[in-house]
């Protein structure tokens, strides 16, 4: 993204009530031209109502929303340069995948031999060339969603806005379908914003993400950042499996941090620059692929190193996970990957083993 502009899309303190209720709380990002930015967040966090801001389908009761230059906060819909792909993507039944596709152009009235030629570049680009004569109940899941997308893009909108544009596909044809997404979105170098609730969605398919609670954003970074390093405990448990204990400061060094913690029955090191007191009470995060399992006690001193019992263990071919209980009562999640191809398992249930952590693998939380 270094020579792109990274204020392609302003967002400047925009909220969203309804009567008292607030559903978009004074969001302020930026997004660059060409990114592929997600929004996460649970149910009724306010994502949508968001995008259809965007849209310009909702007049937000705060803020400005500026886009390439221009202030769209008061544009209606159609004179934006934007173009939305809803929830439930609204494709016309009785017409065939091309009068679908060409329809907005129709409506346009563009002249006759450019909608041809448009409609013959969307569909190879979501490779739909040899159904265009179908009807959408004639096609798959799949198939129908790209007729969605071939249909917003074949306005050419500068931003497109992707309302949950993979939830009704099964699993594998959602995963398939994401890097055809990217693969368009890469092609085209048009905006895209997408919305979804999963997670791991967003990591898969996005330039960054924001994670949106109550209408706030809690977090917006590059799916990494916010994977190794969130920055509160919502968006530490939203994103992913991690385990939390909690505790209080007790000594605190130049990079390191001591903390006290009766769940994990010993003190625990981290590493970093936290702006943290001794006595605070704080929460010690990590993640289960950053703890490894042991039968005899680790070796590197610096290590944390707690005993457990295994409590339950399952295999998943590529990993295995396992739910161990530790000394003080508290049950973690622990998983490690299949490396070596073998039908014993190296523990068992009711095993005694250790588990151990790099201090460096731990996240630091405060609220
Ligand atoms: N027109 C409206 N009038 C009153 N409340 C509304 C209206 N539209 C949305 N809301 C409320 O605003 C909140 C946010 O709704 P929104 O549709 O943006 O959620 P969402 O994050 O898209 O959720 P989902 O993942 O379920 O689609 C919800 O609590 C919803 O009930
Ligand atoms: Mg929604």
């Amino acid at each position: 993204m270094s020579e792109k502009q990274k204020d392609f899309i302003r967002i400047r303190g925009v909220s969203k009530l309804f009567g008292d209720f607030v559903a978009v709380d004074n969001v302020n990002l930026d997004i660059g031209r060409g990114e592929l930015f997600s929004i996460l967040g649970g149910s009724g966090c306010g994502k949508s109502t968001l995008l259809r801001i965007m849209a310009g389908f909702e007049t937000p009761t705060a803020g400005t929303i500026e886009i390439d230059g221009v202030d769209i906060t008061h544009l209606p819909p159609y004179e934006r340069p934007v173009n939305m792909m809803f929830q439930s993507y609204a494709i016309f039944p009785h017409m065939t995948v091309e009068d679908n596709i060409a329809y907005g152009l129709r409506k346009d009235r563009v002249a006759r031999p450019e909608v041809t030629a448009r409609v013959d570049d969307v569909i190879n680009l979501v490779k739909l060339g040899e159904f265009r004569k179908r009807k959408p109940e004639q096609l798959s899941g799949g198939q129908r969603q790209r007729v969605a997308l071939a249909r917003a893009l074949i306005k050419r909108p500068k931003v497109l806005l992707l309302d949950e544009p993979l939830a009704a596909l099964d699993k594998k044809l959602r995963e398939h379908t994401q890097f055809e997404l990217m693969a368009i979105q890469d092609q085209l170098g048009v905006t895209f914003i997408v919305v979804t609730h999963d997670q791991e969605e967003a990591m898969t398919l996005s330039s960054r993400i924001a994670v949106m609670e109550k209408g706030c954003f809690l977090q917006v970074g590059e799916p990494k950042e916010i994977y190794e390093y969130p920055t509160s405990r919502f968006v530490a448990d939203f994103i992913g499996t991690i385990n939390m204990f909690e505790g209080t400061v007790t000594q605190l060094g130049d990079e390191t941090i001591i903390v006290n913690s009766a769940e994990a029955g010993t003190n625990l090191h981290a590493l970093g620059d936290h702006a943290v007191e001794v006595g605070q009470h704080v929460c010690i995060a990590v993640r289960p692929e950053k703890i490894f399992i042991s039968r005899d006690e680790p070796e590197n001193a610096d290590d944390i190193k707690v005993r457990g019992v295994v409590d339950d263990l399952g295999y998943f071919g590529n990993l295995s996970l396992y739910r161990v209980r530790l000394s003080s009562g508290k049950v973690i999640q622990v998983s490690s990957q299949n490396r070596q191809r073998s039908a014993k398992r190296f523990v068992e249930w009711e095993d005694e083993i250790w588990v151990s952590w790099r201090p460096r693998s731990a996240v630091v939380l405060r609220d």
